[in-house]
């Protein structure tokens, strides 16, 4: 939702607190662990069907501060994200040119970048190494990121692919996987919107003259429920619970946050509000509801109408009926990023004037929990032999967009090769 966390930090620009620097040192000791080595891939792998690319999607962010100008720059040119229309190529930039000094006030409050690409990085590679255990058979899985508006760009990463030994005639299988586990049109569905352009665009002509020899992509497109993704929200909540005196524990209020939609998007039929509620739905199921929890929505910006109600002034208003145990949950992303770090941690929690009773659950990062159900997730699918799920067909019912439609036909179309493979 990269509109929408940006969009508000984009519109309101950093007005409080004193950002800290980041000296030269820490920026080049970040961008040194950024560099993840590339693996060498080769069709005669040693699993029968392997090796495997598996490409974590998602909206990424700048690592660091130069880079901020280049993410916002393509943030607003998304039209999937940020519909301005026939304008979009003139405003968006002068958006983001404007909106730069600010945002970059707010990185660098953040430690100087978003961690969002070191935790991609690293939840991948520790995935692959337990798929390569659980699923001999498609082994090696091989680790690959795609971001929508920060490196490494889809067009990078399909350009590595192809570098590594994948299609060029030679075919392979990768796994679009997304990093958001509620679908969204604006995120998940940009996203493949934009993997199915760069398909068109590298690998169109090996299609059209050989008819085969392609990557065979097929797509996780959503996981609002998984057990794995449930269990580790619920054992972070319950680690984050014993914060609390054990007298005031249960009556603690459980606020799950995720980025808001505009009410355009929402009554055009995107199933993210459906998929966000299932997942806070199944996280109480699992904690047996232990505690009261309301679900609110962050990062509404413009006079145009969201769907709420705004975290914050959840926060506010409890806060003003005498309720200040509050503890808030990320429930819509799989690691740190400027909603977390800014956003909950310096605005909502910084100025509530209770920073010893509002609380935040940590993210998922690194949880091994966490990390283990992506590679069930991930076994489970390529076990299933499916090309995506049968929801991910479905349009909104409201969709106008003819880049929603060729790219969900051709997604559909890689059941045949995914099957005969
Ligand atoms: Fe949802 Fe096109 S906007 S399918």
């Amino acid at each position: 939702m990269a509109s929408r966390i940006s969009t508000k930090h984009l519109a309101r620009g950093l007005s409080r607190g004193s950002p800290s620097r980041l000296v030269s040192s820490q920026l080049s000791n970040h961008a040194r662990y950024l560099a993840t080595p590339a693996h060498p891939v080769t069709q005669d792998a040693t699993g029968s069907k392997g090796p495997t690319a598996m490409v974590f999607l998602n909206m990424g962010g700048p690592s660091t501060l130069p880079e901020v100008g280049s993410f916002l720059s393509r943030l607003f040119a998304d039209g999937d994200l940020i519909p301005l229309g026939r304008l979009q190529s003139y405003i968006g930039p002068l958006i983001s040119a404007r909106r730069t000094p600010k945002i970059v006030k707010q990185y660098d409050a953040i430690g100087g970048g978003s961690p969002i690409r070191k935790w991609s990085e690293y939840q991948n590679e520790e995935m692959c190494k337990i798929l390569d255990k659980i699923s001999p058979e498609t082994a090696p899985h091989k680790p690959y990121v795609a971001f929508r508006y920060a490196d490494p760009l889809t067009e990078e990463m399909y350009n590595k692919l192809l570098a590594d030994g994948f299609g060029n005639g030679k075919g392979g299988r990768a796994v679009a996987f997304t990093q958001y586990p509620q679908y969204s049109c604006s995120t998940t569905g940009s996203s493949l919107n934009e993997l199915w352009k760069w398909r068109q665009r590298l690998e169109g002509k090996t299609a059209s003259e050989t008819g085969n020899g392609t990557i065979n992509w097929s797509v996780i497109d959503r996981w609002p429920t998984h057990p794995g993704l449930v269990e580790a929200v619920a054992q972070n909540i319950e680690a984050k619970l014993l914060e609390y005196p054990e007298e005031r524990r249960s009556k603690a209020i459980l606020l799950f946050s995720a980025h808001s939609l505009p009410m355009t998007v929402v009554n055009r039929g995107d199933p993210y509000p459906g998929e966000v509620a299932a997942t806070v739905q199944a996280v109480m199921e699992r904690l047996k509801f232990s505690n009261p929890y309301r679900l609110c929505w962050q990062s509404q910006v413009g006079p145009q109408p969201w769907l709420g109600p705004q975290t914050s002034h959840t926060v506010e208003n409890y806060i003003e009926k005498g309720q200040k145990d509050l503890l808030l949950i990320p429930i819509a992303f799989t690691s740190d990023h400027i909603e977390t770090l800014y956003e909950l941690d310096i605005e909502v929690i910084g100025e509530s004037g209770h920073t010893d009773t509002v609380k935040r659950v940590e993210s998922l990062n690194g949880s091994p929990v966490f990390i283990q159900g992506l590679a069930d997730l991930a076994k489970a699918h390529l076990d299933s032999g499916e090309a995506c799920s049968l929801q991910m067909g479905l349009r909104c019912p409201a969709c106008k967009s003819e880049r929603c439609a060729e790219s969900k036909k051709f997604f559909a179309s890689q059941q045949a090769a995914i099957s005969s493979a």
